[in-house]
């Protein structure tokens, strides 16, 4: 007889969500163990963060059924679901930025000395908290003034102190470096061994190998198959989400590299720490930054794109000095960003997807005083096939699309301009297998077409499987250089880039 061992925290039978022309979940079936940590995987839009919305009360059911430690659920409201033990670490943070971080630990709970707030015995706990999981951080900095990745320690940490029972991530890892992964993985394991159950969300397939204990797999709405990790393999799992074979990772491409195109010498900025970067780009190259998060490549893109400040330095374009002092200087000698921070500065959430495509277009497609509608429909149809976008329409909006959905939309958007010189940052964060590799196809024929790409990346398999050439970076300086033949066949080539990354004295470069 199978031995019973396996309590159960929750339990979903054919849960179904619909919205205006989506089906977001199609009779969904889950089941969470307590104690275990259940992943689920699935294309952009295949409707995990739907269900985790509804496991949390942050959207109702249209039909279904819904079991909580045994409780049958006809309502729930975000703040019962809290209540009943269930927690959310959101795609996008909930922090209050300005308060401090025993302050938002606390927030609406603050522990009371008499009628004064007990400040110590907050800092103190809160502390305690981060030490069991060994990290050792100050209470009393702002979240703002964090990075990310303990922004996203931050959360969990919150959730642990409000008892959760159930911990809903959604692509927790997204912002985090290698180390920092670590730590959450640790923080996750005691809170297993603690009888926490996790539903982990996250496109990093390497990840759910090394912390999941059972994988469901989604697909346009649909169950399709719970399996146990340790019964299953990468070929398995990306054959179920995406519904077919994918042969290679990473497309070849066979692009002659040109001249030079771009020329960084001794840039440093002036707010943040960016001392003496030098590096130059090619045409048809695609050059990637290596770097922990916090090695400052995003900060030295800024600068080149005009947003931050520079102290020295000098760019050339073609072999001519610019001065770059704004954006707007950056587009006209073609140059796009496709920012990381896609929801702060890439997209307008308010917008439909239509109109954020053809945004930069629309003074070419002015004709006597109105827009060629005809032209920017199919200009906004080839995008939207493209990067395989998926919305129900062009004129959804795009704060109603899927996490990945909307990242699609933030690189099309710049894709559009056409510039000669693009610098991608992170592109395929939050973007699901078999996206990414349409990603991948399109940066080939971008180049192939004669563009220069700049890629930065924390996934470093993603880096040595598409750069040129790789920079690696770390506080600030550039710490390394990889030339196209030390990255082609060489087995020992993350390790030599980690080095370089968490290398704390500059090299020679
Ligand atoms: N508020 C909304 N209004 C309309 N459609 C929505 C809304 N929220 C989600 N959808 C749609 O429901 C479907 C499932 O979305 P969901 O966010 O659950 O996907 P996901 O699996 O989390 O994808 P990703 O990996 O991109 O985050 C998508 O087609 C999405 O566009
Ligand atoms: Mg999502």
């Amino acid at each position: 007889m199978e031995k019973l061992n396996q309590e159960i925290s929750l339990k979903m039978n054919q849960i179904c969500k619909a919205y205006p022309g989506v089906k977001a979940l199609d009779h969904v079936d889950f089941e969470l163990r307590k104690g275990e940590v259940h992943a689920l995987l699935g294309e952009n839009g295949a409707g995990k963060s739907t269900l985790c919305k509804i496991i949390a009360g942050a959207q109702p059911m249209d039909s279904g059924e819904y079991y909580l430690f045994g409780e049958k659920i006809t309502s729930l409201s975000p703040l019962e679901a809290k209540n009943k033990g269930i927690s959310m670490v959101y795609q996008e943070f909930n922090l209050v930025p300005y308060l401090k971080i025993y302050e938002n630990l606390f927030l609406g709970k603050e522990l009371m000395h008499g009628p004064n707030r007990d400040k110590k015995a907050m800092i103190s706990k809160t502390k305690e908290v981060f030490q069991k999981f060994g990290i050792d951080i100050d209470p009393e900095l702002r979240v703002c003034d964090l990075t990310n990745a303990y922004k996203q320690l931050v959360e969990i940490a919150k959730a642990i102190l409000e008892n959760a029972k159930v911990l809903c991530m959604d692509e927790p890892t997204a912002p985090l470096s290698t180390r920092e992964v670590n730590i959450l993985f640790d923080m996750i394991h005691s809170l297993k061994k603690e009888g926490v159950s996790v539903i982990y969300i996250s496109h990093r397939l390497e990840e759910l190998f090394e912390i999941s204990d059972r994988i469901t797999v989604m697909r346009d709405g649909q169950y399709i198959k719970t399996l146990n990790t340790n019964e299953t393999n990468r070929d398995e799992l990306v054959k179920l989400m995406v519904g077919r074979e994918l042969s290679d990772e990473y497309p070849k491409r066979n692009v002659e590299i040109g001249g030079e195109i771009l020329r960084i010498e001794h840039l440093s900025t002036e707010a943040t720490d960016i001392e003496d970067v030098s590096f130059t780009l090619r045409k048809g190259e695609i050059l990637g930054f290596a770097g922990l998060v916090g090695a400052g490549r995003t900060e030295v893109m800024r600068a080149l794109f005009g947003i931050d400040k520079k102290r020295s330095g000098d760019i050339y374009i073609k072999g001519s000095k610019v001065e770059i002092r704004n954006p707007a200087d950056a587009i006209r000698h073609g140059i796009s960003l496709v920012p990381e921070d896609r929801k702060g500065q890439g997209v307008s959430l308010t917008l439909s997807v239509r109109e954020n495509i053809s945004l930069v277009k629309l003074k070419e497609l002015e004709k006597y005083f109105s827009i060629e509608r005809k032209k920017e429909k199919e200009l906004v149809k080839d995008y939207i096939e493209a990067l395989s976008i998926k919305t129900p329409g062009m004129e959804q909006l795009v704060k109603n699309l899927s996490g990945g959905n909307q990242q699609k939309v933030a690189i099309a958007k710049w894709l559009v301009m056409d510039s000669d010189i693009i610098i991608l940052d992170e592109p395929t964060r939050g973007i699901d297998v078999g996206a990414k590799y349409e990603i991948y196809m399109l940066m080939n024929e971008l180049v192939k077409r004669g563009k220069a790409l700049i890629m930065i990346s924390s996934e470093m398999p993603e880096l040595i499987g598409m750069s040129d050439r790789i920079m690696v970076m770390h506080q600030g300086r550039l710490t390394g250089k990889l030339e196209a033949d030390e990255i082609t066949g060489n087995k020992e080539i993350q390790k030599t880039v980690l080095e370089m990354a968490s290398n704390d004295k500059a090299k020679e470069v």
